[in-house]
C-alpha cells in the first residue's frame, strides 16, 4: 500500500540559503527530541496520564469495534432523515467540516446522485451571526430534519444559543417528541447539555439519545471521537479513517527524527520558528476539498502552541502528572496558523508570501491521484491534452520553486490520493506533530486558557451566575478605552 510522503528538502540553507535550517541546527535538536519523545512516550503510555493531560485522543485509532457498532446502529436511524444539522464550534465543528469536504464529494447536498440516499448535511452554530440560522431554518423542514448538537462542555455560548432557537423550531412544529430528532454529543458527566440529556432521557429513553465524549480529549482532537457519527452519516467507512490514523501512529513511534515524519516536521518547524523568525505557519493544499482541512489545522496550531506561559510538570505521589502554568516563566510562544488554497490564493496571498516579510513557513498539500480528472481539449495552446491534475500539480511544483528561488522555506506533503484512510493518517500526523512541537517548546499544547478571557466578559455582560469575584472585578473595573475623538 501507497505511504503519505513528506518532503522536508525546501525547509533546509542547502535550498533556502540562512531562512532554512542547517542540518547543524537539525543535529542540535536530537538531545531535546530524544528527551521530548521520552516524556511524550511516557505521558501516551499511562492511560491515567493521558486522560489527566489530554492525551487520550491519541488510542482514538484503537476504538473497540463494540464502540464503533453503536455509532453505525445510531447513523442508520438518523439517516432516513431529509436533512442533519450538526450544531457546534471549534472543534465540535471543524474536524466536521474537514471530513465534509475531503471526503464526501464536491456539492454533496446540491446532488441526489452523489447522496446516494444519505441525507443532506448541514452545519451552525460555529458563528452568532443571525444570518445563516435564519434561512436554514426558514427552508430546513422540521419533520425531516435530525438534529446533532455538539458541545464537550455544554456550554459554548454559540452552541448554546443556536441550539435553543433549533428546538423551539423542532417542538414548535413535532410536538413532545421532538426529543426523538435530536442527538447531544458531550461530557458524559458534566454540563448543561449533559444534564438536559439527562431531564429529556428519565422522561423518554428515545429522546435526546446521546454520545459520550472521550475523558482526555480536548475538543481540537477530537474528530476521531466526536466526528464519528457525522462520518457515517455521509458513508464514509470509519474503520479506513481510525486504520488511517493508526498507521500513522506506528510511522511515527520511532524516537529518530529521521525516521519519524511528524517528529522531523515539529522540529523543523521549532528551529524555524526559534531561530530563523518564521512565526507564520500556512497550509497549502492544493486541493479544493482539503481547503477545510486547513482551518481545522489553524485551530489545532494556534490554541496549542499559542502560550502566555511555559509549562511546569508536576509529579502527583501516585506517580501521575499534572501540567501547570509557570507564573514566573511568561513566554509567549505563538506560530500565527493561516489556511490558504492552491491554486486560488496564487491570485492572491501568494504575492505576499513570495515577495513581503520573510516570516513565514509554508507546508503544501498535494494530491497524487483525484477521483475524477479533466483532459484538456486539443486546440488550447499550451494546456492541449494536458490533464486538469497534471496542471495542478505542475503549479504546485512551481510555487516550490519560486519559494525557493526567494528563500523561503517550504515543506510537501503528498497524499496517494483523499481516501479516508490518508485522511485520517493526515490529521493524526498534525496532532503528533503539535504534541510533539509543544513538548519542544515546553508548553502545554492540551489546555486553552486564552480563549476564557472573552467568554468570561460574555458571561458577566450577561450575568452568569458563578463567575469568581476577581473576574467580575477584573471586568468591571477595566473597561475598553473609547476617547471621542477617535470615534469619526
Ligand atoms: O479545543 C477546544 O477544546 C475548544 O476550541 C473547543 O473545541 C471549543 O471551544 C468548543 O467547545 P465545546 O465543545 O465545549 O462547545
Amino acid at each position: 500500500m501507497k505511504e503519505i510522503k513528506f518532503d522536508f528538502n525546501s525547509m533546509f540553507s542547502f535550498s533556502v540559503g540562512r531562512h532554512g535550517a542547517s542540518e547543524a541546527d537539525l543535529m542540535s535538536m536530537l538531545k531535546p527530541a530524544a528527551l521530548a519523545h521520552k516524556h511524550l512516550s511516557k505521558c501516551l503510555d499511562s492511560q491515567s496520564d493521558r486522560v489527566a493531560l489530554g492525551l487520550e485522543w491519541a488510542n482514538l485509532p484503537f476504538q473497540s469495534k463494540a464502540d464503533i457498532d453503536k455509532i453505525l446502529q445510531l447513523s442508520r436511524l438518523i439517516s432516513r432523515f431529509e436533512s442533519v444539522l450538526f450544531l457546534g464550534i471549534g472543534g465540535s465543528y471543524l474536524g466536521l467540516k474537514a471530513a465534509q469536504d475531503a471526503l464526501s464529494q464536491p456539492y454533496y447536498n446540491e446532488f441526489p446522485a452523489l447522496r446516494k440516499g444519505r441525507p443532506k448535511i448541514y452545519f451552525d452554530g460555529n458563528n452568532l451571526d443571525p444570518q445563516t440560522l435564519s434561512v436554514l431554518l426558514r427552508n430546513l423542514k422540521p419533520k425531516k430534519t435530525f438534529v446533532v448538537v455538539i458541545s464537550k462542555s455544554g456550554e459554548t455560548t454559540e452552541t448554546k444559543a443556536a441550539f435553543e432557537v433549533v428546538r423551539q423550531w423542532l417542538k414548535r412544529s413535532i410536538g413532545r417528541n421532538y426529543g426523538r430528532q435530536i442527538v447531544a454529543i458531550t461530557d458524559p458527566e458534566h454540563g448543561s447539555l449533559r444534564r438536559l440529556v439527562a431531564e429529556e432521557q428519565a422522561k423518554d429513553k428515545l429522546s435526546f439519545r446521546s454520545l459520550p465524549l472521550l475523558k482526555g480529549v480536548g475538543g481540537r482532537f477530537s474528530e476521531f471521537n466526536m466526528g464519528l457519527l457525522h462520518l457515517s452519516l455521509i458513508g464514509v467507512d470509519i474503520k479506513q479513517v481510525l486504520n488511517g490514523a493508526a498507521a500513522m501512529y506506528q510511522r511515527c513511534s520511532s524516537p529518530d527524527i529521521f525516521k519519524n515524519p511528524a517528529y522531523l516536521n515539529a522540529a523543523l518547524h521549532y528551529i524555524l520558528y526559534r531561530k530563523k523568525g518564521k512565526s507564520i505557519s500556512i497550509l497549502m493544499p492544493f486541493s479544493e476539498g482539503l481547503k477545510s482541512t486547513a482551518d481545522w489545522y489553524c485551530q489545532l496550531l494556534g490554541e496549542s502552541i499559542g502560550k502566555k506561559y511555559a509549562r511546569k510538570v508536576v509529579l502527583l505521589p501516585e506517580g501521575t502528572e499534572r501540567w501547570v502554568a509557570d507564573k514566573n516563566r511568561k513566554v509567549n510562544t505563538g506560530i500565527t496558523p493561516v489556511a490558504c488554497r492552491g491554486t486560488t490564493d496564487l491570485h492572491s496571498i501568494q504575492q505576499n508570501n513570495i515577495e513581503g516579510q520573510n516570516d513565514k513557513a509554508i507546508t503544501f498539500i498535494r494530491v497524487d491521484k483525484f477521483i475524477s480528472d479533466i483532459m484538456l481539449p486539443h486546440n488550447c495552446g499550451i494546456i492541449s491534452g494536458k490533464s486538469y491534475s497534471g496542471l495542478l500539480k505542475l503549479a504546485q511544483e512551481a510555487t516550490e520553486w519560486a519559494l525557493v528561488r526567494q528563500q523561503r522555506p517550504n515543506c510537501t506533503i503528498t497524499l496517494p490520493e483523499v481516501s479516508a484512510f490518508y485522511w485520517g493518517g493526515l490529521l493524526f500526523f498534525f496532532e503528533l506533530s503539535i504534541a510533539f512541537e509543544g513538548e519542544l517548546l515546553n508548553i502545554n499544547a492540551f489546555d486553552q486558557p486564552g480563549v476564557e478571557g472573552y467568554k468570561n466578559y460574555m458571561y458577566v455582560k450577561l450575568g452568569k451566575p458563578g463567575i469568581a469575584p476577581e473576574i467580575r472585578k477584573n471586568i468591571n473595573s477595566s473597561p475598553l478605552i473609547k476617547k471621542r475623538r477617535f470615534l469619526i
